[in-house]
């Protein structure tokens, strides 16, 4: 939702001084309940059977794989990232407090084109990490590594933004309950289709997390990605349509919507 800094919410008073970048990008960027659940309905969607082996890149603090392992003793998987603080924190955060249930999920600070300890059914690039490879050649061999790494009858789920206002230059402001938080796109080159994004937080007393995270990546086409997954070896990819209220809808066509998202299912 986009709202405006001045619509701060009262809050309990937690500042920035009071938590950590982490534990404010999990509650501001990611839903891992509905994304663990959205992984195991596009599998079940495409292959009719449940998938157990889950693979998330770009895991960070690996709390979607955290929600994943928590369907029941035979739910396994692993997280790949290659930045170790985040991949400690997550370990402490989010594997360690399930015990023994913890130990099925498996942290790796390593590339994600890096392969598997045991082959994914399902695996996934979410909150498009994966547009980080800038270059054709990078997304490339990232989806050849990802094709050869899949279990038979695997699916790899990416998701995807678009339309024109996803070019600009802004900021889009959303309201997290307890704070803001605020998505700064600068620096958009239309011949590189490069772009740089800052993360902020922002507190009702004034403290902030400026710059929380930072991130430089390519603005992709869905035609440009599913081309490149064929390439890789994908037999097809489908594109489902996000309509805005939790539902995703199959779709050949999308809409030429200012903004919108999508998530594409390519099957081994
Ligand atoms: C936008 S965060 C994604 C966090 C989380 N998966 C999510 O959905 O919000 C991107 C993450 O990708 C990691 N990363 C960047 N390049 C990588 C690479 N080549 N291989 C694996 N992880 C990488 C960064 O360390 C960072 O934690």
């Amino acid at each position: 939702m986009t709202t405006d800094l001045k619509r701060a919410p009262a809050i309990d008073h937690k500042t920035s001084h009071q938590l950590d970048r982490h534990t404010v990008y999990q509650q501001a960027v990611q839903s891992p309940e509905a994304d663990a659940e959205l992984v195991q309905y596009f599998y079940r969607l495409n292959r009719n059977k449940t998938a157990y082996h889950f693979r998330e890149d770009f895991c960070g603090t690996a709390i979607t794989l955290a929600n994943w392992i928590q369907q029941g003793p035979e739910f396994s998987g692993e997280g790949f990232d290659i930045d170790s603080d985040t991949i400690k924190w997550g370990q402490r955060h989010n594997f360690d407090p399930l015990g023994e249930n913890g130990k099925r999920g498996l942290l790796h600070r390593a590339d994600a084109r890096a392969p598997s300890t045991k082959s994914p059914d399902v695996r996934c690039a979410f909150n498009f990490s994966y547009w980080i490879f800038t270059q054709r050649k990078q997304m490339l061999e990232y989806f050849q590594s990802a094709y050869q790494d899949l279990a038979k009858d695997g699916v790899f789920v990416l998701d995807f933004h678009g339309g024109a206002e996803s070019l600009a230059e802004e900021e889009a402001i959303t309201d997290c309950g307890e704070f803001l938080s605020i998505w700064h796109q600068t620096g958009f080159s239309p011949v590189t289709h490069t772009a740089d994004l800052a993360l902020h937080f922002r507190f009702p007393d004034g403290s902030a997390m400026e710059n929380a995270f930072r991130y430089h990546w390519r603005i992709w086409s869905i035609p440009e990605i599913t081309d490149l997954l064929s390439e890789a070896g994908f037999a097809s990819t489908n594109t489902y349509w996000y309509d805005g209220e939790g539902e995703y809808e199959l779709t050949r066509v999308g809409q030429n919507d200012p903004t919108w998202i999508a998530c594409l299912a390519a099957l081994k």
